[in-house]
């Protein structure tokens, strides 16, 4: 029986396929493998959600707010390093209680009125609890990172219970996600001696970025949105 649920565990988390784990460890495995479905299910029901919204205003609107949308879930060696990395005790309870993102979707929004639109559609439905917004666009983070980030609850429906489970949400521009993707790479690549300067060249691109942002909104304004109030 243990064996079998060694194996599974194995079977289930590729970063350790064919380690031969020690008892307790298996355990701390399988109950993240348990709860990292769980999460899966929570990152599907908010995905469902602003797909139904995207789909509606295509259909009412005549367009899309949003681009695209990604979904993760955190792998058992990141939570792992991230707890490890707070000082925090090693467990899938602790887990959950410490970390807000072990669900993550990134929502890649056309404009920036988009951003807050769906941000207000998605906090307004019934089973959805807003816990944390940070505002990174309002307030950029010093190196030029924007972004809104929400913290939502969403029951899980499960055949005995009903687990009330945390999502982090990233929702961004097409042009914010186009930064934050490129400088998430540069900033693990940083030669020790350039990193000022390369910072500094990162937070002007950022504003440019930026800037070009508010011109295609003012563009949108201008023409489809004046067009469709005529
Ligand atoms: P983490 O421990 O990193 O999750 O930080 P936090 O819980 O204080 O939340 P925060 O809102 O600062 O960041 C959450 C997530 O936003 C990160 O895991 C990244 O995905 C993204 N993020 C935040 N800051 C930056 C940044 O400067 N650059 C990039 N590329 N992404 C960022
Ligand atoms: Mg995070």
């Amino acid at each position: 029986m243990e064996n079998i649920e060694r194996l599974k565990v194995a079977y289930f988390i590729d970063e350790l396929k064919g380690y031969n784990l020690p008892e307790a460890k298996a355990k701390i495995l399988n109950s993240f493998v348990v709860w990292q479905n769980i999460y899966s299910s929570a990152a599907r029901e908010i995905t469902t959600k602003l797909e139904n919204l995207n789909d509606e205003f295509k259909y009412v609107k005549d367009r899309n707010p949003i681009h695209h949308i990604q979904s993760r879930i955190k792998t058992p060696k990141s939570i792992m390093n991230k707890l490890i990395k707070r000082g925090l005790e090693l467990s899938t309870e602790s887990a959950r209680k410490n970390l807000t993102d072990l669900a993550g979707i990134r929502v890649i929004c056309s404009y920036i009125d988009d951003i807050y639109l769906i941000a207000d559609l998605l906090t307004s439905q019934d089973d959805v609890k807003l816990i944390r917004k940070s505002d990174y666009i309002k307030n950029p983070k010093p190196n030029g990172y924007r972004s809104l980030h929400l913290i939502v609850t969403i029951p899980v429906f499960l055949s005995a219970n009903t687990e009330i489970v945390n999502v982090e949400i990233q929702i961004r521009t097409i042009a914010m996600d186009f930064w934050a993707s490129l400088e998430h790479e540069l900033s693990y690549k940083l030669p020790e001696n350039r990193i000022e300067e390369i910072t500094k060249e990162l937070k002007e691109c950022a504003d440019v970025i930026s800037n070009v942002d508010v011109r295609m909104q003012k563009l949108y304004n201008n023409t489809i949105l004046a067009k469709n109030h005529e």
